[in-house]
């Protein structure tokens, strides 16, 4: 992506030009008079979302009914969306279903890895790492190690059963080295889980070139499920015979119709589900994938990066005070742009009376999602021109 010498308005208008996937904002239904900048907490709806919903309420349940769950293929869709799905983290079809949340599925999966590890006692995880992945971790854990980042690979030791990491931090963007810690976690004979809500759709993931174990994360950021819309989890190929969901339910049975008295986990990754998954949600997600169909992740990544660089140097040029908290370098850095500021929390409301969304995290992070098949350079420009005015001498 071309760089810019002076920056001003019309030299974002000009990016907004010259960019490859700036027809892919026609895919959206955004409405009009707001920069949004929170697509990294729920993504906006897509025209091919709302279609696919239609057609799920409409046809497969108002008119097919019961006969759905066999001749729409609502029994296999958790499977037949994950994937789709698949591809967007480097797994391969048969590694990922659709479905729960991904508290419940961290859950699963991190009770399955201590199991597959007898004698090993401790997760080790991150300080400050997001509330559900440390309260499912002590809720599970013998011990619960938690580190600084720049201890982690130190921690890592013949106790550690699983290690558990956020691949990109939800509060400062910073993205972790995933084939590196991979590879160290496998050393000393632990296996990995890694979070990947503000991955997924963000950053291109690559699960299978790294050795990861399992990954679980969510599909309403990102890739635009939709509120509450169901999570995914993965478990590579080569594990999966060796796994055990903690949460039996006849859906992870290896034939659910049957209805037989006696457990039999399903021979793949379809063992980690557990009941009936949510349709609609199901559909919503199905019908927000295909604006992602052909679309290369390589491309998506790049217009992030040149996103976030140039959010970055508008703060820097306009907004004096307020501190760039996520990494500058972009190979640590997801799709968000953190800035830290006292009045955070204040400054984000005046921001949103002002019409631009982005979200706030305590105790003085603002947070704006860089989500590129939505946003424009001049979004960032319009953003960054209300965050400067409200900071000007004498406003604030
Ligand atoms: C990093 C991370 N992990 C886990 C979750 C929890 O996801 P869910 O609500 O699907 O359980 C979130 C939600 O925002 C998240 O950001």
């Amino acid at each position: 992506m071309d760089s810019i010498g002076v920056l001003d308005r019309d030299a974002c208008r000009a990016l907004d030009e010259g960019d490859r996937l700036a027809h892919l904002r026609e895919a959206f239904e955004l409405p009009d008079g707001i920069v949004y900048l929170d697509g990294n907490s729920l993504g906006p709806l897509s025209r091919t979302a709302r279609a696919r919903l239609e057609r799920a309420t409409t046809g497969e349940w108002g008119s097919g009914l019961i006969s759905s769950w066999t001749e729409a293929g609502w029994m296999k869709r958790p499977q037949r969306v994950g994937d789709r799905l698949a591809r967007l983290v480097g797994a391969e079809p048969g590694e990922v279903i659709v479905s729960d949340t991904t508290s419940l599925n961290l859950y699963k999966l991190l009770l399955a890895g201590l199991q597959a590890r007898p004698g090993r006692s401790v997760v080790l995880t991150e300080e400050g790492t997001f509330p559900t992945d440390l309260y499912v971790s002590e809720a599970l854990a013998p011990e619960v190690r938690r580190v600084t980042r720049d201890r982690l690979v130190e921690s890592l030791d013949e106790s550690v059963a699983v290690l558990l990491l956020t691949h990109v931090d939800y509060r400062t963007g910073r993205m972790h080295d995933m084939a590196a810690l991979t590879e160290a976690a496998h050393a000393v004979g632990a296996l990995t889980l890694w979070d990947l809500c503000h991955s997924v759709g963000a950053v291109p993931v690559d699960l299978r070139g790294c050795g990861a174990d399992m990954a679980v994360g969510c599909t309403y950021k990102f890739l635009n499920g939709g509120p509450g819309s169901p999570a995914f989890l993965h478990v590579a190929a080569r594990l999966q015979a060796s796994l055990r969901s903690p949460v039996r339910g006849w859906f992870g049975h290896a034939d659910p119709l049957s209805f037989s008295d006696t457990y039999e986990p399903a021979p793949g990754v379809a063992r980690f589900l557990t009941g009936t998954t949510g349709i609609l949600g199901l559909a919503a997600l199905d019908g927000a994938l295909d604006v992602w169909d052909g679309l290369d992740m390589a491309a998506v990544r790049e217009k992030s990066v040149a996103m976030a660089d140039l959010l970055i140097r508008l703060v820097d040029e306009r907004c004096p005070g307020v501190e760039v908290a996520s990494p500058r370098a972009a190979a640590e850095r997801g799709s968000q742009v953190s800035l830290r500021h006292p009045d955070a929390r204040n400054l984000i409301d005046a921001m949103a009376r002002r019409g631009v969304i982005g979200d706030f995290r305590p105790p003085d992070l603002i947070r704006l999602g860089i989500t590129p098949l939505h946003t424009r350079f001049v979004d960032l420009w319009d953003a960054i021109a209300v965050l400067a005015d409200l900071l000007s001498p004498g406003r604030w």
